[in-house]
């Protein structure tokens, strides 16, 4: 029994060590870089203030960063003659947007601490200041994470759900990443922001049943049966505007995704789904707690990371 309750010690121990980003800190650049938060947050004003949907851009960066091996900075970097990275997997191929601002603010934070901030903690940091500038919540984000030397299509496409999603899909997605059911609905509010593909909703406005009849037709509008593949709608009616839109519209089947619709069909997320519609206070402080823990998946232990100089290619 005690050999037993030893060997569990040093495994947790072990955990700790090398799973979790137990360092993480809000004041981890406070002496090597103390502009850093008003650096990040100025190119992103700037940036939201041309394309208010960068905001949104910038979020889903986020998580597609966190949901591929940790928040490590993988899907900034290009693809290389010897490895296959993370823009051209499916998910992100022509749908990721922000690559540019990210740039432009490394350039800035470069100039004023050289070498010292890694591309994840700019990728973290700008993407809740994104949100916060459509409205969202303002997360403290936990800063000191390192960037990877590798990336990975496959990863990309096995860990980032489809629009086609079911939800007993999503719900296990998210469980992969440490994420309960409710976690999973708190987090797809995400779609309050930003837009998406015709490719990724025409079967939904065609095919679904359990969709706003008025809302298919107006999306079948601008979005035919054939061709028009990248035509753009809202994720929901206020898509520049973080609040709980989202969730009213999941409750009347105006979903845009069929993964969003899943969420309120009936299924084990309807109440939580309702909840949402009628209380944004409580969908922020989920939100919000749920970004700063997708902001604490940290890389696979052994995974060697370093400090980018240029958020694109590794050193
Ligand atoms: C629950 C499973 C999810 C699925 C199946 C999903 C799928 C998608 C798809 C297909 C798009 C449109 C991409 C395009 O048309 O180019 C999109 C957009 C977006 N997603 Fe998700 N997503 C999910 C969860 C999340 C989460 C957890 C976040 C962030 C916390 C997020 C943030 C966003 C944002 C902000 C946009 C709009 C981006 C823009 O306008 O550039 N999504 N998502
Ligand atoms: C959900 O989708 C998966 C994968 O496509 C499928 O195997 C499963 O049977 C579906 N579950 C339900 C409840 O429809
Ligand atoms: C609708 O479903 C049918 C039958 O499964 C399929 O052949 C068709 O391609 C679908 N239409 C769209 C727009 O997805």
């Amino acid at each position: 029994m005690a050999s037993i309750n030893v060997s569990y010690f040093f495994i947790v121990l072990f955990l700790l060590a090398f799973s979790a980003n137990a360092e993480l800190s809000s004041h981890f650049y406070s002496k090597s870089c103390p502009r850093l938060k008003w650096i990040v947050r100025a190119g992103m004003a700037k940036a939201v203030n041309r394309d208010k949907r960068m905001g949104a851009s910038m979020l889903r960066m986020f998580f597609h960063d966190c949901f591929v091996n940790g928040c490590e900075a993988s899907v900034l970097l290009d693809d290389t003659p010897t490895m296959r990275g993370e823009k051209n997997a499916f998910p992100n191929r022509n749908s990721l947007r922000g690559f540019e601002v990210i740039d432009d603010i490394k350039t800035e934070v470069e100039a004023a601490c050289k070498e010292t901030v890694s591309c994840a903690d700019i990728l973290a940091l700008a993407a809740r200041d994104g949100a916060d500038l459509l409205g969202g919540p303002f997360w403290d984000v936990r800063l000191g994470r390192r960037d990877s030397r590798t990336a990975s299509e496959s990863e990309a496409n096995n860990n980032l759900p489809a629009p086609s999603s079911n939800l007993s899909t999503l719900i296990s997605m998210f469980a992969v990443k440490g994420f309960n059911a409710n976690e999973m609905t708190a987090m797809s509010g995400a779609h309050t922001i930003g837009m998406g593909q015709c490719q990724f909703f025409r079967t939904r406005i065609y095919n679904d049943t359990n969709i706003n009849s008025a809302f298919a037709a107006q999306r079948r509008a601008n979005c035919p049966l054939n061709g028009g593949d990248s035509n753009l709608a809202p994720l929901d009616s206020t898509d520049i505007k973080f609040d709980n839109k989202y969730f009213i519209d999941l409750i009347n089947q105006c979903g845009l995704f069929h993964s969003d619709q899943e969420l309120s069909n009936g299924g084990s997320q309807d109440a939580l789904v309702r909840t949402y519609s009628m209380n944004s206070i409580t969908f922020r402080k989920d939100f919000e707690n749920a970004m700063i823990k997708m902001g604490n998946l940290s890389p696979a232990s052994g995974t060697i990371t370093e400090i980018r100089k240029n958020c694109r290619v590794v050193n």
